[in-house]
């Protein structure tokens, strides 16, 4: 197989880091043709930066108010290519989104449009629907709003818990969501309008 360059990750991130830690290890185990060069949180506690230096992977606490200038100096540093966000739980402003026009990505735990912002899986719950699912989709200046790459559907099952139902569709995300970097590492991607096309 011919040797491709790896595309350049940073990855923000505020809590336990499970996708995180499935997009280190497709890159380590060599499923998708990517890196992750920096590991940025606005959360000095967040167990993703644990997950980070095991792997010895470099990694930032940005959690001042007004920090998002500091992120955008760190990315640059580590000239990343592709910003993903994997369970970062802050918007990003719109100087931010245009600082990385179409590079930066998002994993959500709902089938969006259907349940954007926080608590997707309970509102799905409360909401009695029979699945919900993942989605990973290009970051814009909305809240969730941006262009789908990848989705999975996840059943909700009648004894479902909020744990349980947290649980399976975290499993479908730690799936799409290395496979959504690799269609961009591959540049297999062309975004038009809302539609995302694979080539
Ligand atoms: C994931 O379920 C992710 O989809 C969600 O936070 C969790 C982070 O888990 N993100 C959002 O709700 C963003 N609006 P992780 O830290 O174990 O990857």
């Amino acid at each position: 197989m011919p040797h491709r360059q790896k595309l350049k990750l940073g990855v923000l991130v505020s809590g336990n880091g499970t996708n995180l830690q499935a997009i280190i290890e497709a890159c380590e185990e060599g499923h998708i043709d990517a890196r992750v060069d920096v590991v940025i949180s606005n959360n000095p506690d967040a167990f993703a930066l644990e997950r980070a230096k095991k792997h010895n992977i470099a990694t930032a606490v940005v959690s001042k108010e007004n920090s998002e200038s500091k992120i955008i100096e760190i990315l640059k540093q580590h000239q990343v290519e592709l910003v993903c966000l994997a369970g970062f739980m802050k918007l990003l402003s719109t100087q931010f989104v245009r600082e990385f026009p179409q590079k930066i990505i998002n994993i959500h735990p709902a089938l969006l449009p259907s349940f954007p912002g926080l608590h997707a899986q309970q509102r799905a719950l409360d909401a009695g629907v029979k699945f919900t699912g993942a989605t990973v989709h290009f970051v814009d200046e909305g809240c969730d709003t941006g262009p789908i790459i990848v989705q999975a559907t996840v059943p909700v099952l009648h004894d479902d818990t909020i744990e349980t139902l947290k649980e399976r569709i975290l499993k479908e995300e730690h799936k799409i969501y290395p496979e959504a970097i690799q269609l961009i590492a591959t540049q297999r991607l062309k975004i038009v309008g809302r539609r995302v096309i694979f080539a």
